[in-house]
This record gives C-alpha cells, sequence and structure tokens, in this order.
C-alpha cells in the first residue's frame, strides 16, 4: 500500500487525501471511457442492424435464388426466392447438406463442383435440378468460393436463375421473331407481286406493239395471196401471154412483190421481238443461282427504263449518256431489277416535277462498270439519307411502296461484288451502281 502508483506516502492523511482524489479522478475517467465505448458499441450496433436489414431486403428482392454454403457443403443461408420456389420455411432448408436440396442424379456432379470451386477459388457454372412442389425445376447454378481475410475458402455462394423462366421467355421471343419474319415475308411477296404487276402492264404493252405489227403483216399477206392465186388460176387456164400482162399490171403484182417481202420482214421482226422480249422475261424471274455471263449495262439499263415507263402513268423523258456499249459481268435479270427499281423511284419521286428529266449515265471508272441515274425531283432529305437502304423503309403512302426496292437493289449490287450507293448532288437524287466490268 504505501508503494501505491508507483509513489511513496508518508503518512495516512496525505494517502487518504492525495491518493483518493485520483483515485476517484481515475474511477471518473474509467466509468466516462465505458459509457463512451458503451454508446460507440450501441451506436455500431444500430449501423450493424440497420446493414443486416438492408442486405436481407437485398435478398429478398433477388429474383435468383442465392444459397450460402458452409465448407462441408451444409445449407448456412438462402433467400427469399429460393423459399418459394421449394415452398420451404426457412428453418428446414438451413442445415441440410446442399445434395438433397437437388435432384438425387445431380448429387456427384454439384459435389464436385463445389470442390472445384472451393479448390480453384474460382466460379464453376452447371446446370441441376432443384427439387420444388411442382417437380423438378432447371437451374443453371453458378457456384463462387467464400474467402475470409487470409485467402482461406470458407464455404460457397450458389445463385441461379430457374431456367424455366427464361427458356419460356426465350420461346416468346422466338415466336414473335418467327411471327415478324412471316410477316416481312408477306411483305415481300406483296412487293413482289406489285412489282410483278408493274412488270406485266410493261411487258403487256411492249408485246402489244411487235403482236399487232405481225397481225396487220399477215393480213396484208393473205391479201396477196388472194392477187396471185387469181394470177396463178388464169395462167393454168391457158390465158394468153398478153391477158396474163395486163392482169399482172391490173392487180399490181409487182409491187404487190415487194409489199409481199417487206411484210414478211416485218412479221419476222414483230416475232423476233416477241421472242426477245419473252427471253427478258425468263431472265428477270430467274432466280439467283443462275450462271453470270458477260452482259451490254447500256441495253440493260435501256430496256429496264422502257419497261418502266410503258407502265408509269405519265411519260418522263429519260436520257441516256456516255457510253453506248458498256459490257458488265453478272446477272443481266437482276440488274434490270435493280435498274427499274431505281427508274421506278425516280418516276415516282418527278411526280410533281413541272419538267422531269431522267438522265442514266454509263462510264468506266477505276476498272468498274458504273451506271449512274439522275433525276431533277426534291432529292432525298439529309436526314433520311441513312436509312433509305433499309428494309422497309418508305415515305410513300400505306400501300403504295413496301420499301424493298432499294434494300433489294443493295444487296443484289452487293452478291455481285459492286455497289449501291447515293451520290451528294445539288439538285435531285442520284444513285450510283458499280459492277465488275465484262469482256469489251
Ligand atoms: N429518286 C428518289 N428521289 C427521292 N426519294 C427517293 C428516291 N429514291 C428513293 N427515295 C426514297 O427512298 C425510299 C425508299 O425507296 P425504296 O425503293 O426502297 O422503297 P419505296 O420506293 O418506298 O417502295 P418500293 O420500292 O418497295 O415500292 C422511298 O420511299 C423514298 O422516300
Ligand atoms: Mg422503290
Amino acid at each position: 500500500m504505501a508503494r501505491m502508483f508507483g509513489q511513496d506516502f508518508d503518512t495516512t492523511t496525505e494517502f487518504s487525501e492525495t491518493a483518493w482524489a485520483e483515485v476517484l479522478s481515475a474511477v471518473d475517467r474509467t466509468y466516462a471511457d465505458l459509457v463512451d465505448y458503451q454508446e460507440r458499441l450501441e451506436r455500431q450496433n444500430a449501423e450493424l442492424d440497420e446493414l443486416r436489414g438492408f442486405l436481407a431486403s437485398v435478398l429478398g428482392s433477388v429474383s435468383d435464388v442465392l444459397l450460402v454454403l458452409s465448407r462441408q457443403g451444409r445449407v448456412q443461408e438462402v433467400n427469399a426466392s429460393f423459399l418459394a420456389l421449394t415452398a420451404q420455411a426457412k428453418p428446414a432448408a438451413v442445415g441440410q447438406p446442399v445434395t438433397a436440396l437437388f435432384d438425387r442424379e445431380d448429387g456427384d456432379r454439384l459435389t464436385a463442383a463445389i470442390a472445384k470451386a472451393l479448390s480453384t477459388k474460382a466460379a464453376v457454372t452447371i446446370e441441376v435440378q432443384l427439387t420444388t412442389p411442382t417437380g423438378p425445376a432447371p437451374i443453371e447454378l453458378s457456384i463462387s468460393p467464400l474467402v475470409d481475410d487470409r485467402g482461406r475458402g470458407t464455404g460457397t455462394v450458389l445463385t441461379g436463375r430457374p431456367l424455366g423462366e427464361l427458356r419460356q421467355a426465350y420461346a416468346a421471343l422466338a415466336q414473335s421473331h418467327r411471327d415478324l419474319q412471316e410477316a416481312q415475308a408477306q411483305l415481300v411477296r406483296n412487293e413482289k407481286l406489285a412489282s410483278l404487276g408493274r412488270l406485266l402492264a410493261g411487258v403487256a404493252h411492249e408485246l402489244n406493239n411487235p403482236i399487232s405489227f405481225v397481225y396487220a403483216n399477215a393480213h396484208a399477206l393473205e391479201r396477196y395471196a388472194a392477187k396471185f392465186e387469181t394470177y396463178f388460176t388464169r395462167v393454168q387456164q391457158g390465158a394468153t401471154r398478153d391477158e396474163l400482162i395486163r392482169l399482172r399490171e391490173e392487180l399490181k403484182l409487182d409491187r404487190e412483190l415487194r409489199n409481199l417481202r417487206e411484210a414478211v420482214r416485218g412479221a419476222r421482226d414483230g416475232a423476233e421481238r416477241v421472242r426477245d422480249i419473252v427471253e427478258d422475261l425468263r431472265r428477270l424471274s430467274s432466280d439467283g443461282s443462275g450462271d453470270r455471263v458477260d452482259f451490254d449495262l447500256t441495253e440493260t439499263a435501256r430496256v429496264a427504263a422502257q419497261w418502266v415507263l410503258r407502265g408509269a402513268k405519265r411519260k418522263v423523258p429519260v436520257r441516256i449518256e456516255g457510253a453506248t456499249r458498256l459490257m458488265a459481268h453478272g446477272r443481266p435479270g437482276h440488274i434490270q431489277q435493280v435498274v427499274m427499281n431505281l427508274v421506278q423511284n425516280a418516276v415516282d419521286a418527278l411526280d410533281g416535277t413541272a419538267e422531269p428529266e431522267i438522265v442514266m449515265t454509263l462510264s468506266e471508272e477505276a476498272g468498274l462498270a458504273c451506271l449512274t441515274v439522275r433525276d431533277n425531283g426534291p432529292g432525298i432529305p439529309a436526314a433520311l439519307e441513312a436509312s433509305v437502304f433499309d428494309p422497309f423503309f418508305t415515305t410513300k403512302p400505306v400501300g403504295a411502296g413496301t420499301g424493298l426496292g432499294l434494300s433489294i437493289s443493295h444487296k443484289i449490287a452487293q452478291e455481285h461484288g459492286g455497289s449501291l450507293r447515293l451520290v451528294p448532288g445539288d439538285r435531285g437524287a442520284c444513285f450510283r451502281l458499280t459492277l465488275a466490268l465484262g469482256a469489251q
């Protein structure tokens, strides 16, 4: 007692007064420290409670199932989704070996996957069947190791999403995709029918000419045949030479003979024209698998423009400039379809233009066969330039255009190893098609 607090105290009185005062103040300080400490503890406890509540609400609202396992593979914690899916109460789930919760056949794979996650300290994903009251539910389970401060694996966290929902969502998505494809296919069919209609109107006009030509010539031939019959009948009846000369003049046989030749040639030309038109049609309707050939792009462009104009309500002058013969390599039927689309678009765009004109220019540029189709219509606003080649992009009223013309044309140009682009300009719209050159 005499060496209390490391000091020597000489008298009892001195000890009682100073030492007690110090003891009391030390007790005071300790008490104040204790109170302080308790307050801090309470604050931290409150924060911990808040954090726990927050974590619980996060876990509760996660729609994926979540399980925390001990190192031995027993369930330590589960979230609300898991309990809802398995229709279990939490006390029943906690403490069980995890393999008891899944299909018996998955047990070994699950144990092996958990061991792998713990040994490699990396997440492992497997598909397992979770036992639920409505039967096994497939789940894609991600197993992640739980590691303590010193890097030791203390357990695992299992998260998974029932694949049933995903598969259902996927099936619904696939169905809408199929519906969309079907709708697109229907539109493509409509577009094909519409362009077939335009084409047929053009073809009907085109055929009308040579057929009426053949028809008129056939009539003339009948008339000439009747005159020659008269003449030959008289020859057979033994008419005199003078009489025959007179008859020949009367029937104008010399002139009719020339006309006869003319009529035969005309009928043949008409028939050839019909044959060419049919040949063009055959090429146009052939599928993409046809052989590529060298063909005259100028001629194809001319025929394409002619066909569009035959079916058009308003006659728009089409000027063809540049090379009068430009051999390109590809499928002429398809290229004709591309040019028809371009010319048709130009004709449509020129609807409200006072002095409409379309100019097609053919040239050889940088080793390519090049065709531009330009019109003096309103042009394409800058904001739409990026969209005109998109399938189904159209500014035409419902029923008037499907918006497939340019996208199909673009695809055809690409299939040919060529290109179809919009060329910037001051006035109207200008499209440029390039193709590989053919042997000139
Ligand atoms: N020469 C042009 N001048 C102005 N706009 C054009 C021209 N060519 C195309 N366009 C614009 O591009 C859009 C898409 O053209 P596209 O040929 O792909 O479809 P469409 O002509 O509308 O329909 P479809 O060709 O299927 O009948 C047109 O609706 C139009 O707005
Ligand atoms: Mg079009």
